[in-house]
């Protein structure tokens, strides 16, 4: 599958939200919106009123990811609401076949997040209940952090997995990615790549995905896995 560049918003201006979101729109493929609760991760950001109204100022689909507790209770209605993908984290989910399920049923893609620390073995299983496997390459809560390359081998890993599987599973990476690193997680498997601050912090947005999607592509065609 080609390249999918979600751009997070995380790094953006929060007040001045649909134009953050214009700056990328023609550019990325989706917008990734992170959710915080400040429970599952020590920080808070925004949650469904705000998802709602971006949906309506921007033609790009939304990429939620859920961190927060209890997405078996919150994570339906973000489908609901029209977000194109919702991610919930597996740590937090208590019975995850049922809500990627409900996901599904409510007409968004289903993604489930693991924490670097979290291994993806034992989620095999789940691979025909996603559509998206999102493998934190940081400690989920913040932007701007450094790029876990202990995740590396685990993303090699999922990348077996999904291609055993069959099926279409994306595989994402979120955190620290960036023009130092993008092509480390596309070698090693990732097809799908989050960057907040390699996009929000330069001077142009919009050409920072272009570069950021060029060398992706570029490491996605001199990698095993793709042939
Ligand atoms: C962190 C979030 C990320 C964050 C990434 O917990 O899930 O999506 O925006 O930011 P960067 O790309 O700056 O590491
Ligand atoms: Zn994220």
């Amino acid at each position: 599958m080609a390249v999918q560049m979600a751009p997070s918003i995380l790094s953006a201006d929060f007040a001045r939200l649909a134009d953050e979101a214009g700056a990328v729109s023609g550019v990325a493929d989706w917008l990734h919106v992170d959710v915080m609760d400040n429970h599952f991760v020590p920080n808070l950001t925004i949650g469904l009123p705000v998802v709602e109204s971006l949906l309506k100022h921007t033609s790009l689909p939304l990429d939620c990811h859920l961190m927060i507790s209890d997405p078996d209770r919150w994570a339906p209605a973000y489908a609901e609401a029209g977000a194109r993908n919702v991610t919930v984290h597996a740590e937090a989910a208590r019975q995850p076949v049922r809500l990627l399920r409900m996901i599904r049923s409510a007409g968004a893609r289903a993604g489930l997040a693991i924490n670097p620390a979290t291994p993806v073995e034992p989620y095999a299983d789940l691979l025909p209940e996603i559509d998206m496997l999102l493998l934190m390459t940081v400690e989920p809560g913040f932007g701007g952090q450094p790029f876990l390359d202990m995740v590396l081998p685990k993303l090699h890993r999922a990348r077996e997995l999904v291609t055993r599987h069959g099926g279409s599973v994306w595989l994402q990476v979120d955190g620290g990615v960036s023009a130092e690193t993008i092509e480390r997680c596309a070698e090693a498997g990732a097809d799908v790549f989050v960057a907040g601050s390699a996009v929000y912090n330069a001077d142009d947005p919009a050409s920072a995905v272009q570069s950021l999607r060029a060398q992706a592509g570029r490491a996605t065609a001199r990698a095993s896995w793709a042939h």
